[in-house]
C-alpha cells in the first residue's frame, strides 16, 4: 500500500516546524520535569493519562505470552515497564529514552520495586538492537516528537516476525467540536502546570510547543492508515474522545 504522499509531505511539514524544538528544548523539558512528570500529567490531564495508560498496558499484557521480550521506547521515567512487571514479572524488558534525567527516575523506580529494567540512554530513530529482536515494542506519549515515519520504520526492523507494536498518545482528535476547546485548554494547563511546579525558562519557551504539535499530528483513523502504510498489519484502534488519547495494536507480518 505505502505511505501515502500527504502524509509524506506533513512529515517534512512537522520536521521544519518542530524540528530545532526536537532538538534543543525537548531536551531541556525532560532535564526539568522528571521529579514532578506524574503529578504534573496528573493536574494537566485531570487524571485521565494514568486512568488511559493502565488501560493501554492492561491491553499490551493481555497480548503477551510470559518471559516475553520487549522494547519500550521512549521509556521516560518507565511507567509502561513497571505496569508490564506488575502484571507479569517473567517479562524481559528493555528501554531506551534520549534523557539521562529521566531514565535515572524510572531506573531509581525500578530499583524501589526491586525490578530489572534494561536502559540506555539513546535517541530512539536509531535502536541500538540488531533486527527481530523483540516480542512487542510499546511507545508511550512520545510520537509527537519524533520524526514518526523513520521511528516506526526503525520499530518495525527489531520487532520479530508477528511481534507487536503498541503506540499510544495523544492524538488530533477527529472532532473539531473536541479539538478546538481541548487545544484552548491544554495550552493554559501545561502553561499553569509549568508556573505550578517551577519550570525552568527553557522548558517555559516549550508551553505553546505542545497544544500546536498535537495540531499538526494524526487523527487516530489517519494513524491507522500510517500504520498500515509503513507496512504493519492487524492493526486495531482504541480511542477516548475522538482522539484526544488514542492507542493503536499492530503487528508485524509474518513475512
Ligand atoms: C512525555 S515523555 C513520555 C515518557 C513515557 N513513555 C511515559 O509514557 O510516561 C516523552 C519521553 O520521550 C523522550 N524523547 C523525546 N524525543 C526523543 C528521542 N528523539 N529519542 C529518545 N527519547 C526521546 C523524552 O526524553 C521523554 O522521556
Amino acid at each position: 500500500m505505502g505511505i501515502p504522499e500527504d502524509f509524506l509531505k506533513r512529515e517534512d511539514l512537522r520536521s521544519q516546524m518542530f524540528g530545532d524544538v526536537w532538538r534543543t528544548l525537548i531536551p531541556e523539558v525532560f532535564r526539568d520535569v522528571p521529579a514532578y512528570y506524574d503529578k504534573g500529567n496528573a493536574v494537566a490531564s485531570l487524571g485521565s493519562c494514568a486512568w488511559w495508560s493502565t488501560r493501554f498496558a492492561r491491553a499490551i499484557h493481555k497480548r503477551l505470552p510470559p518471559n516475553a521480550k520487549v522494547l519500550d521506547v521512549c521509556s521516560g521515567t518507565h511507567d509502561i515497564p513497571l505496569k508490564l512487571l506488575s502484571f507479569d514479572p517473567t517479562l524481559e524488558i528493555h528501554t531506551v529514552d534520549g534523557s539521562p534525567h529521566m531514565t535515572q527516575e524510572g531506573q531509581r523506580r525500578a530499583a524501589e520495586r526491586n525490578l530489572v529494567i534494561h536502559a540506555q540512554v539513546c535517541d530512539a530513530h536509531t535502536l541500538p538492537f540488531p533486527d527481530n529482536s523483540f516480542d512487542a515494542v510499546t511507545l508511550q506519549f512520545a510520537s509527537r516528537h519524533l520524526e514518526i515515519i523513520r521511528a516506526f520504520k526503525e520499530i518495525q526492523r527489531v520487532l520479530k516476525p508477528g511481534g507487536i507494536f503498541c503506540h499510544d498518545d495523544m492524538l488530533r482528535p477527529s472532532s473539531r467540536i473536541i479539538e478546538v476547546p481541548y487545544l484552548a485548554y491544554l495550552r493554559f494547563m501545561v502553561w499553569f502546570t509549568a508556573k505550578l511546579f517551577g519550570s525552568t525558562a527553557e522548558s517555559m519557551k516549550c508551553v505553546g510547543y505542545f497544544a500546536d504539535a498535537i495540531h499538526h499530528f494524526y487523527t487516530p483513523q489517519e494513524m491507522a492508515d500510517l500504520l498500515r502504510g509503513i507496512g504493519f498489519v492487524d492493526v486495531e484502534t482504541h480511542s477516548f474522545m475522538t482522539g484526544v488519547m488514542s492507542y493503536h495494536i499492530s503487528r508485524k507480518p509474518l513475512s
